[in-house]
């Protein structure tokens, strides 16, 4: 809709041009809002105060000369001039309510790109393997699969890759101690944590431990047959760990998808080669630096992005810089998204900056950092077990679902153990992830149990349940088959319908900004309208039969919207709870 009010003002603007009200060479952008309440009309534009100015007109006055140049069309019933110049729309409702039967006929309900689909390859997840996934790469994972899910369903072709740190001197230490405790089999490695813990405490404690460490690191590199069987049996493991908290979770990542930074190794010789001709290159204490201008510190002195150690070791840049070539010349991809940390924010802008220096990637390449803030406990204070330990993220969802358990057997005692133990799966597991998806991306974030889980303001909880709600609403009629079509006559009605209508600009937002609360802020909005619809607007003891057929069809299209909304969050939905 929105698009169709931009493309009729430009119109009018193009005509008020030859008609010489407006100056020649005039390409505003134009703003058009969703208005906030509906006796102001459905859409408003600030057009005619942005162009007062240029035109020699007061707002009003260009206002009104904008109106009357505005060519007619079907989906608005008329424009107005409010405030200070403001134009306000006022959509047709019958357009509106066809355009609604359209989305319900539809399988992507109406959902479309804005622009060209796009190869998009989404950097995410990408823990580090020598530890157990922590809290810290919840954000990633599940931020970067809600985004993922969008592009795709917009039509995009979308190539998920968990750059996995699995390469470093980590493993020397790792290495050492499986070889001095062969029989530190499945059993100690299944507990990764404490397997790393023990092989850290032999490394502080032990110079000779700590010697052996540093040789086998490189060996490892030098690809030293034994260390890479024992580096890939641990590398196994811990993946397996990753994959079982993805499954857990409901994550679209497989083992397929982990490209990690050990698989670029081959590489990095030529990316400081290439660096080299490029004339990029400085040696700074022995290490291979590139210094760019616009990158200095505070006291205003070059900082470097290093991409080879003094020893000859290379970094956690070379090896971005090689995957961003991998990604631009392998995969073609338009556009590379990274689910990472907030605080590797100036990483990710010199990265970048290099690769395009160096022609790593083609020109019109968009790599974009989507940074995130950080996880914190309930009090505000880094997230920390009770004795200052990273917290491990099975052990959260396990408390998750365990609170949900309780939760939902305290609502509903009579539903049998089988069915309990799936509603607080979906309802636990939803809770933490949509917590997350709820916030805005970049600012730092309080994770907090209690809040989560309640069926009260915008959670899972509570959208799941108002999906059940609207599920209901046809389990209690005994029959789904629509017919009819939708009219639309109660404010109610016109108030929902306005939302449903809005899926398919919201989506495009959430892709273009990687930003998933914008959905989960539509999809709140549309759970509040639902309810006020329901309470006023009677369903099932309806005045008539075409008035029943149209709330259905209503009806119908929210459920399909909650339930499409939240599996693009990557929320499994429950029939009843
Ligand atoms: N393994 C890194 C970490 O835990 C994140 C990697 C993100 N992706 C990338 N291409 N650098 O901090």
């Amino acid at each position: 809709m929105k698009d169709t009010i931009r493309h009729l003002i430009q119109q009018a603007l193009t005509r008020l041009t030859t008609e010489g009200v407006l100056p020649e060479g005039l390409s505003p952008t134009i703003q058009v809002e969703n208005t906030k309440d509906k006796s102001h009309g459905d859409f408003a534009s600030n057009i005619a105060m942005m162009l007062a100015k240029p035109a020699s007109l007061k707002p009003r006055e260009l206002a009104e000369k904008l109106i009357a140049a505005l060519p007619g069309d079907e989906q608005i019933s008329k424009v107005e001039i409010a405030g200070p110049g403001f134009l306000n729309f006022y959509q047709n409702t019958q357009a509106l309510a066809g355009r609604l039967d359209a989305l319900l006929a539809d399988a992507k309900l109406g959902v479309r790109k804005a622009g060209k689909p796009q190869t998009v390859v989404v950097d995410l997840s990408s823990p580090n393997l020598a530890k157990e996934m922590h809290v810290g790469h919840l954000r990633s994972t599940i931020i970067g699969d809600a985004v993922a899910r969008v592009l795709e369903f917009l039509g995009d072709t979308v190539i998920r890759q968990n750059h996995v740190g699995d390469w470093g001197t980590q493993f020397g230490m790792l290495l050492a101690f499986m070889e001095a405790n062969p029989a530190a089999a499945e059993s100690e490695l299944a507990d990764l944590e404490g397997f790393y813990r023990a092989a850290k405490k032999c490394f502080d404690d032990s110079a000779e431990f700590a010697e052996r460490a540093r040789e086998l690191v490189v060996q490892l590199q030098a690809g030293e047959a034994e260390c890479l069987r024992l580096w890939h049996r641990f590398n196994a493991i811990s993946l397996s760990h990753c994959q079982q908290a993805y499954d857990r979770l409901g994550v679209k990542l497989s083992p397929a998808d982990v490209k990690g930074e050990s698989a670029y190794n081959a590489e990095l010789p030529a990316i400081i080669e290439a660096l080299r001709a490029k004339g990029l290159l400085s040696e700074s204490d022995g290490a291979q630096c590139v210094f760019m201008d616009e990158f200095k510190n505070a006291e205003g002195n070059p900082l470097p992005v290093i991409v080879q150690k003094a020893g000859g070791g290379y970094l956690y840049a070379t090896t971005d810089l090689a995957a961003m070539r991998y990604r631009s010349q392998v995969l073609k991809a338009d556009r590379a998204l990274y689910f990472v940390d907030q605080r590797q924010a100036l990483h990710f802008q010199m990265a970048f900056e290099v690769a395009r220096r160096a022609g790593f990637v083609h020109p019109g390449m968009q790599l974009e950092h989507m940074g995130f803030g950080t996880m914190n406990g309930a009090d505000g204070r880094p997230f920390k077990t009770r004795d200052g330990g990273t917290v491990k993220l099975i052990d959260l969802l396990d408390e998750a679902e365990e609170r949900a358990y309780s939760l939902v057997k305290g609502k509903n005692p009579e539903l049998d153990e089988s069915e309990l133990r799936s509603i607080a799966h979906a309802v636990g597991i939803g809770a933490v992830k949509y917590a997350d998806l709820s916030k805005h991306r970049t600012s730092d974030y309080r994770f907090n149990f209690e809040q989560m889980l309640s069926f009260e303001g915008n959670t899972a909880p509570y959208l799941l349940y108002a999906y059940t709600r609207v599920a209901s609403v046809f389990r209690k009629l005994g029959n789904s088959s629509l017919a009819g079509q939708i009219a639309l006559e109660a404010e109610q009605e016109l108030a929902l319908a306005g939302k449903l209508a809005q899926l398919g600009e919201v989506l495009n937002n959430v892709a273009d900004k990687g930003e998933p609360h914008l959905l989960c802020a539509y999809l709140y909005d549309l759970a509040g309208l639902f309810s006020s619809f329901y309470e006023h607007c009677p369903i099932l003891a309806a005045e008539d039969q075409a008035t029943q057929q149209s709330r259905l069809r209503l009806a119908a299209l929210t459920g399909r919207t909650l339930k499409q909304g939240l599996e693009l969050l990557g929320l499994e939905t429950l029939e009843r709870m």
